[in-house]
């Protein structure tokens, strides 16, 4: 069966609210293109705008990160729970979170069940770091990461989706090669296959993320394993990330 590729828009911690309701705005140009689906990821604060302005369009609104916790005592914090009914998606273990805020493989792992339970459909992100990518490392951490997020799973969530995400490609305008890239999404589902079976790996819907481009775009998004992208920097710009998503759609 045909995987639908998905495209994500994650901002960061990017936008005033005018500036994020004015690229809301330009963005439900991308209402009802078919061949992809397409998942907006605005700031916390920003997500019932999102969800207000993509209503009724086939736009989905993602978070950036959750709290394990269903609720308590945890300042500035957002439970996957809350988000119910305004976000269809959340990212976990972006590479900010693991590499700036110190996010540990149990929080990813919790995270990860946390979003399951509250119904919201993931977006695992994972990614070796250039030094380990330099040292030949990038398949024993992929592996790392993958078997730590998972741990207690007994299967793979249908809607799962993976980035995979080189922590050097991020925000620094040097993206992987298709070649590569490919290569590590197909290691990705290689390892997926052997924890959950081979038809939930060829199920599962692997992005590719990291100086993605309208210009690096449809190389990367020709290769069998690489099922759409997600998008950082390039996702503020409405032509930019229209670009994108209109390649994804038309390479399928
Ligand atoms: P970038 O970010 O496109 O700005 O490199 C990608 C990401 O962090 O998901």
């Amino acid at each position: 069966m045909a995987r639908l590729p998905i495209v994500g828009g994650n901002w960061k911690m990017n936008t005033t609210r005018a500036e994020a309701r004015a690229l809301l705005g330009g963005l439900r140009a991308l209402d009802g293109l078919a061949g992809v689906e397409v998942v907006i990821c605005p700031p916390a604060p920003w997500l019932g705008d999102a969800a207000d302005l993509l209503a009724g369009t086939t736009l989905r609104v993602g978070a950036q990160n959750v709290h394990w916790e269903p609720k308590g005592a945890f300042t500035g914090e957002v439970a996957a729970p809350m988000l119910a009914g305004t976000a269809t998606y959340a990212i976990v273990g972006h590479s900010e979170r693991r590499h700036v805020f110190h996010e540990k493989p149990t929080e990813t792992n919790r995270k990860l069940r946390a979003v399951v339970e509250a119904g919201l459909r993931p977006i695992l992100a994972i990614g070796e770091r250039l030094a380990e990518a330099e040292a030949g490392r990038t398949e024993e951490v992929l592996r790392r990461q993958l078997t730590q997020a998972f741990r207690g799973f007994r299967a793979l969530p249908e809607s799962l989706v993976v980035a995979y995400e080189p922590v050097w490609a991020i925000g620094t305008g040097r993206a992987a090669t298709p070649e590569d890239a490919q290569a590590r999404c197909a290691l990705v589902r290689a390892i997926l296959a052997e924890r959950f079976g081979r038809a939930a790996a060829e199920a599962c819907r692997i992005q590719y993320g990291g100086s993605v481009t309208a210009q690096n775009i449809e190389g990367l998004a020709a290769q069998p394993d690489i099922d759409g992208a997600l998008v950082g920097g390039a996702s503020l710009d409405a032509a930019a990330f229209a670009a994108i998503c209109r390649a994804v759609a038309t390479a399928g």
